[in-house]
């Protein structure tokens, strides 16, 4: 099927029938007929199983990997044509789960500019990157340390200033917070959503429940292919599905499940702690 100009730009990702298979990974593919459009500017977050796809999918939105068949395009970009696919990765992003693999340099403002200084740009231009990227992520006083003084928080933001130096349109987060403590996870979560407020579309690959709900569309991956997609608010409702994918609820939906059991009466769809209080406090 072929799309509209229009069409491809307001999805700034999308993938038809792609089918991933690694290189002596067996008969069954990593991901399988997977068509999926991630719309610009919104805030999706990827969960399911160990071994479900999700990073499969994150490397070929970001044509690390290259589809074994179907199609990826990033911001019209079809990702096999050699040709653009250095502005495919600038387009789109990547930050991993470990922070200390993503550093590269012993000053932090040194490390914000290793991507754009690849870019060939000019000298004022890169220093404007530097400090503006590195303001966003409200790391500019620290500027001048040295990256392995910081928290993991503090190093997961430097990492990701240091895709905003590329002034991507997609930031894909591949379990960014699965190495940090509760602090550092909730620094780097707000970041993310404080990104996505600004326009930046976010693809964020989750084990965490709660960071699911900050979304505003979750999509699940069974066995490589789409088996769940929608808000976080109808997803998280369907409690048996939820756990047949090998998943947890939030913890906000499982105590309202579990109040329901008890006979009270609150409302599905409570994805938010304020709201679950205050539907509480009416029984008291
Ligand atoms: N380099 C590789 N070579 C062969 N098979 C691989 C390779 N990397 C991943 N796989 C397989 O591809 C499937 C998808 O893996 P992927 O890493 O994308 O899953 P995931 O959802 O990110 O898992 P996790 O939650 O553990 O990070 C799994 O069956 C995995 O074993
Ligand atoms: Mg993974």
């Amino acid at each position: 099927m072929r799309h509209s100009f229009n069409q491809r730009f307001h999805n700034i990702v999308e993938t038809e029938d792609l089918v991933f298979r690694y290189e002596g990974g067996g008969p069954s593919a990593a991901i399988f007929g997977l068509s999926v459009g991630i719309e610009k500017g919104s805030f999706t977050a990827v969960i399911g199983r160990n071994g479900s796809g999700k990073s499969t999918f994150a490397r070929l939105i970001n044509a690390l990997l290259l589809p074994s068949d179907g199609t990826v395009v990033v911001g019209g970009y079809d990702t096999r044509d050699e040709s653009t696919v250095w502005e495919v990765r600038r387009l789109a992003g990547m930050v991993f789960q470990n922070p200390d693999n993503q550093l590269v340099s012993s000053v932090v403002k040194d490390d914000i500019a290793f991507g754009p200084e690849n870019l060939g740009l000019p000298r004022d231009e890169i220093v404007k990157r530097v400090d503006s990227s590195l303001k966003a992520v409200d790391m500019y006083e620290h500027r001048n340390m040295a990256p392995h003084l910081l928290s993991g928080g503090q190093k997961q933001r430097i990492a990701i200033a240091g895709v905003l130096a590329m002034e991507p349109e997609v930031v894909i987060f591949d379990e960014p917070t699965a190495m940090l403590d509760p602090k550092g996870r909730k620094e780097v979560i707000d970041l993310a959503s404080e990104l996505n407020e600004k326009g930046i579309t976010i693809i964020l690959i989750t084990h965490f429940m709660e960071e699911a709900l900050r979304a505003d569309r979750v999509i699940i991956l069974g066995n490589g292919a789409l088996v769940m997609d929608g808000p976080p608010s109808e997803i998280f409702s369907k409690a048996e599905e939820i756990r047949k994918f090998g998943l947890k609820l939030p913890f906000v939906i499982e105590l309202g499940e579990e109040l329901r059991k008890r006979g009270l009466d609150i409302p599905r769809g409570i994805v938010d702690d304020e709201e679950l209080a205050e539907a509480i406090c009416r029984f008291l």
